[in-house]
């Protein structure tokens, strides 16, 4: 079975009710009959549910859905994308490893990395994304993992999963990755070596901006590792916000096809718009890493990044005079979002320190919505006309 018609119609066991769409296991613990079945479950003699921090059947469909989707042997969802990332890091570093990451990455992850990390004795060296060739360098004896976005968050880098894979299998490191941006049903970083591949599930996955998730999937030796920590260090998924994504499951891929599809429209009818400097889609050719991109991604995906030509003071008049786009803190939405970095998310850095992490004062990025791709397009022309 395709994947795809895998992630539709895996699904929890039906009950005595007969019910066609998946119940909702809105419980903290489960009950046993007798003495013996409880003790036998404690001692993980079986598979029973013991406790929703542990297990939830309605966490299960959307973790068997998600495998499915990444060609991944296990998983386990933790409560944000963040308690992903950082549930990953915690189980497989200690004191004394040495992290390898991308220097592009979320906001929240590069605080995890350069702030929380290091307390804990685990050192990193960020590697610039665009600049594969020199990776090499960066790993020391004590490397134990590499960690990489890709597309990249805010630039949309593309890095070769390939390239990466193969580094990490050569240097017998751990390749993590976060595939947010792409999703599954673009782009899946365990056929090119990946070893744990994380989400946000808040974005895409979800679609509609409704609740947070994350989740991290691999081989199930080393998801079981995570399942561990998660297990007593507490970042569940709620049973309620894995029932809404596993639901969003169903439609991810019909959803992402006409995201990217209006993306790509937008991107092209863009591209040369006088008002800015450069415009960045991974299936332009355009892209500096176009070629990497037709390699191993089925689309574009549905952010698109680019410099208006006025800097700090464009970006705060293009997000003003946009009529229809939100302007709020997510991207993945069935609404188009636009968003400022160097105002905004990333303000409290020095000018210094957004450049370092490639945003540069103009930079606006785009979640591009399911709204008609005119319509879209429209509110963008019009706002670019007053910057
Ligand atoms: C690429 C990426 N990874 C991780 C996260 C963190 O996810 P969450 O907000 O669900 O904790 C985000 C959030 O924007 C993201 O964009």
């Amino acid at each position: 079975m395709h994947p795809i018609t895998q992630a539709i119609r895996t699904q929890t066991e039906r009950t005595g009710e007969m019910e066609h769409s998946s119940p909702l296991f809105l419980t903290s613990s489960f009950c046993f009959d007798n003495a013996e079945e409880m003790r036998a479950a404690f001692a993980d003699e079986n598979d029973d549910n013991i406790y929703s921090r542990f297990s939830n059947p309605s966490v299960k469909e959307f973790v068997d859905r998600m495998c499915a989707l990444e060609g991944a042997e296990a998983g386990y969802a933790t409560a944000s994308g963040m308690s992903a990332v950082f549930a990953s890091f915690m189980t497989f570093l200690k004191k004394g490893d040495h992290l390898v990451s991308c220097n592009a990455i979320f906001g929240s992850t590069h605080t995890v990395i350069t702030k929380y990390l290091p307390k804990y004795g685990i050192e990193y060296t960020y590697v610039p994304a665009n600049k594969p060739e020199i990776w090499k360098d960066a790993i020391r004896a004590n490397t134990k993992m590499i960690y990489i976005e890709t597309p990249t968050n805010p630039g949309l880098d593309i890095i070769d999963l390939e390239f990466a894979g193969r580094l990490a299998r050569e240097n017998n490191l751990i390749l993590n990755v976060d595939n947010c941006f792409a999703t599954p049903v673009n782009q899946v970083p365990i056929k090119f070596g990946a070893d744990i591949v994380l989400h946000s599930a808040t974005k895409w996955i979800d679609g509609q901006g409704r609740v947070l998730g994350g989740v991290v999937v691999g081989k199930e030796k080393m998801i079981h590792e995570i399942y561990l920590f998660c297990r007593s260090t507490g970042p569940a998924l709620s049973p309620f916000n894995a029932w809404v994504l596993s639901k969003s499951l169903e439609t991810l891929d019909v959803r992402m096809e006409r995201h990217a599809s209006n993306a790509l429209y937008i991107a092209q009818q863009l591209e040369h718009h006088p008002k800015l400097s450069w415009l960045k889609y991974p299936y332009l050719k355009s892209h500096p890493q176009h070629a990497v991109a037709l390699k191993q991604m089925n689309n574009g995906g549905g952010i698109i990044c680019f410099e208006l030509k006025g800097g700090l003071e464009s970006g705060r008049k293009f997000l003003d005079n946009l009529n229809m786009f939100s302007l709020t803190a997510n991207l993945g939405d069935t609404r188009s979002i636009a968003s400022h970095p160097a105002s905004t998310t990333h303000a409290k850095l020095t000018e210094e320190e957004r450049l370092a992490v490639n945003i540069t004062p103009g930079l606006i990025r785009i979640s591009v919505g399911l709204e008609h791709r005119d319509d879209i397009l429209a509110d963008v022309l019009q706002t670019l006309d007053k910057c």
